[in-house]
């Protein structure tokens, strides 16, 4: 059985297999499609914009689908960068962030630094929602992750993606991007939302 991973991102692509790995599906990313189809992330929840991407593209592609959409929520910041998380620096909220020559992860996380500047309530979470779905059968399920924290003050670590060297996960004193790949997905919401969607898939081989 094949399942496409929906996900552009090397670093999520990278987590998901990982923990899938042991499954006897063959996993194929948008890498191994010939035409690309673009399905906008205009949704206002996570779990809106997981299930329309594995509906849209499960249905394109004639293909079980596996789509996810998370980010990072901040107390302080009223739940911003949350739907947002992928492209902070650009939007309204707190100003844009456009410098030259820097990722997108590294303007998102100068503009969480900036405006988490002289906070003193830091609390975070990372949340995910993976969903499945499978056109051709009409089978979906979809599950969710969350990952309880704290923003530092300043980035340390060089593993994980995102605001990974930003995020101190709860019981720990080192930021996620410190952590081994194998500890990051056991304590992740991604870790924790895949996890459960395996036992799901499990039903459907
Ligand atoms: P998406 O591709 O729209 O789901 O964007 C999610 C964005 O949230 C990513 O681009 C990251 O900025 C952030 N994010 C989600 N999961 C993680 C994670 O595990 N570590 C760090 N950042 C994450």
């Amino acid at each position: 059985m094949k399942i496409l991973i929906v996900t552009t991102n090397e670093g999520k692509l990278r987590e998901l297999k990982n923990i899938l790995s042991d499954l006897n599906v063959e996993f194929l990313s948008l890498k191994d499609v010939k035409e690309i189809v673009e399905v906008e992330e205009d949704k206002e929840t996570f779990l809106e914009n997981a299930i329309k991407k594995a509906v849209e593209y499960s249905k394109f592609y004639k293909l079980p689908v596996i789509a996810e959409d998370a980010g990072l929520e901040v107390d302080t910041l009223n739940g911003y960068p949350g739907v947002y998380s992928a492209r902070f620096y650009s939007i309204d909220f707190g100003g844009k962030f456009e410098y030259e020559n820097l990722s997108k992860d590294e303007k998102n996380n100068l503009k969480l630094l900036k405006l988490m500047e002289g906070k003193e309530n830091r609390k975070a979470r990372y949340k995910t929602v993976v969903a499945y779905y499978d056109y051709q059968k009409g089978i979906g399920f979809w599950t969710e992750g969350v990952c309880e924290g704290v923003i530092a003050t300043k980035p340390e670590g060089t593993g994980g993606f995102g605001y990974d060297p930003l995020f101190i996960p709860e019981g720990y004193n080192k930021t996620m991007a410190q952590l081994t790949p194998e500890e990051k997905n056991r304590i992740s919401h991604r870790g924790k939302a895949v996890a459960k969607l395996k036992e799901l898939l499990k039903c459907v081989l």
